[in-house]
């Protein structure tokens, strides 16, 4: 479609020379050619909600077609899948500051969810409080108020301003009664991040156990899930690791309350010797006990080329490009989107967020809309009022920033965006 405005890059324009700069000192960016990427003008900001293809990952799933599936067949279990997804999880673990043996890739997030929060709930029994904020994943939260509902349990969900975690209410609402505190680390649309040693400390004070949900923060922020004695968390791998639509999510267990506690959703996979065939359910003794039913081979194998790529890169120089990334982004706003009506909806402090921004907007909806498809940039739309730019650190070039923040601009001065309809439909 012919959009009208000039899509740049912005040779001329304050910012640009920056942008350059910074490019040439970034140690990543070779990273980003790892990927699939054409010349087309688009830019893609969204890969905090699918990471981009890297280019190693069709070969890999076509090997695992072609050779394991299509010529060893079942032997393939033995000549690999069995390990699969410990062995994926155990290429996680480094990047959240876990250790080997602590992490299993399977299921969903939200399926590890039901079975970590559940585990942590059986271990907890006299307690008859789970605590949250109001910035959590929807999923979680439906997770959490199923299972007191069914425990017969009350779930606090404390307010918070819509972009910093509400740290005093939070604090407050943590007591004795409290079985399991269950944040995600990282808020999926302000990128509010918490202190995970800080908040796990808090809740072990109480007697409860906590759980993180590290989607928005895996290949985003530095974790150190050890270092802060951190009991339980979940995460995606289609995000910033570049996993794959749908690919299996992670789960993390503390290695010393492995024993201690059970997989609520039992399953043979979860089995200390599922060919055995045994009627009675013994749990494995490692991390395994946490899988269910039989693991997406394919979709295990295509996760852990993207992942590979974020442990190649190491988590710590991920993290600090995401950091400046955002920061650039909150500079180009200032001077360019404030004056449209964009309001920056994401933390100040550069400690306590990821490498997601959000700005919001009174007409966001209808300039998401008009950026994909008049700008060319691919962001996506929180409801109700922000327009969410992804700042995959492997795959985003300030010069991509510095260009999509112009093109936004410039549809909105153009009233462009005015064409669309109000009410949102589709996937965003
Ligand atoms: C923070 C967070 N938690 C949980 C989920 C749910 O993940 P899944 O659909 O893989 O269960 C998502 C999905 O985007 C998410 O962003």
């Amino acid at each position: 479609m012919n959009s009208g405005i000039d899509l740049g890059p912005y040779l001329d324009l304050a910012g640009f020379d920056d942008a350059v700069d910074r490019d040439d000192a970034d140690d990543l960016a070779a990273f980003a050619t790892r990927f699939e990427v054409d010349d087309s003008p688009m830019i893609y900001l969204d890969g905090n909600s699918l990471g981009r293809l890297p280019s190693a990952t069709p070969a890999v799933v076509d090997q695992e077609v072609r050779s394991a599936w299509g010529k060893r067949l079942i032997r393939s279990w033995n000549e690999g899948w069995w390990d699969l997804a410990a062995e994926v999880g155990d290429l996680v673990a480094p990047l959240i500051g876990a250790s080997p043996g602590e992490v299993v890739v399977s299921e969903s997030t939200t399926t590890n969810l039901h079975k970590l929060a559940g585990a942590a709930l059986d271990a907890r029994p006299g307690r008859s409080k789970i605590v949250t904020d109001d910035l959590n994943f929807p999923s979680d939260v439906h997770v959490l108020a199923g299972l007191a509902h069914r425990s017969d349990r009350v779930l606090e969900i404390v307010p918070s301003d819509g972009v910093h975690g509400p740290l005093p209410a939070l604090a407050a609402a943590i007591d004795d009664t409290t079985a399991l505190v269950s944040l995600s680390l990282t808020a999926f649309k302000s990128g509010y991040t918490y202190d995970l040693a800080a908040l796990t400390a808090a809740a072990h004070e109480a007697g409860a156990l906590v759980l993180w949900d590290l989607s928005h923060s895996v290949g985003a922020v530095e974790v150190d899930l050890n270092g802060a004695n951190a009991d339980l968390a979940v995460g995606c791998t289609y995000k910033f690791l570049n996993g794959g639509p749908g690919a299996p999510a992670f789960l993390y267990v503390r290695g010393d309350l492995i024993h201690e506690l059970r997989n609520p959703i039992t399953g043979w996979w979860g089995d200390a010797d599922p060919f055995e065939f045994g009627l009675l359910h013994e749990p494995a003794s490692d991390i395994r006990r946490f899988q269910v039913g039989t693991p997406p081979v394919l979709s295990l194998a295509g996760a852990q080329a993207g992942i590979g790529l974020v442990a190649e890169a190491g988590i710590k120089a991920v993290a600090a490009k995401g950091r400046d990334l955002v920061a650039f982004v909150e500079e180009l706003a200032a001077s360019r989107l404030a004056p449209l009506g964009f309001r920056w909806a994401s933390p100040r402090d550069p400690a306590r967020r990821g490498a997601h921004a959000a700005l919001a907007h009174h007409d966001a909806w209808r300039v998401t809309q008009a950026l994909v498809e008049l700008g060319e940039v691919i962001p996506d739309f929180r409801a109700p009022d922000n327009v969410r730019l992804g700042l995959s650190p492997l795959t985003t070039s300030f010069v991509d920033v510095h260009t999509a923040v112009e093109r936004l601009a410039r549809l909105v001065e153009s009233g462009a965006h005015a064409g669309y309809p109000a009410v949102r439909t589709g996937i965003t």
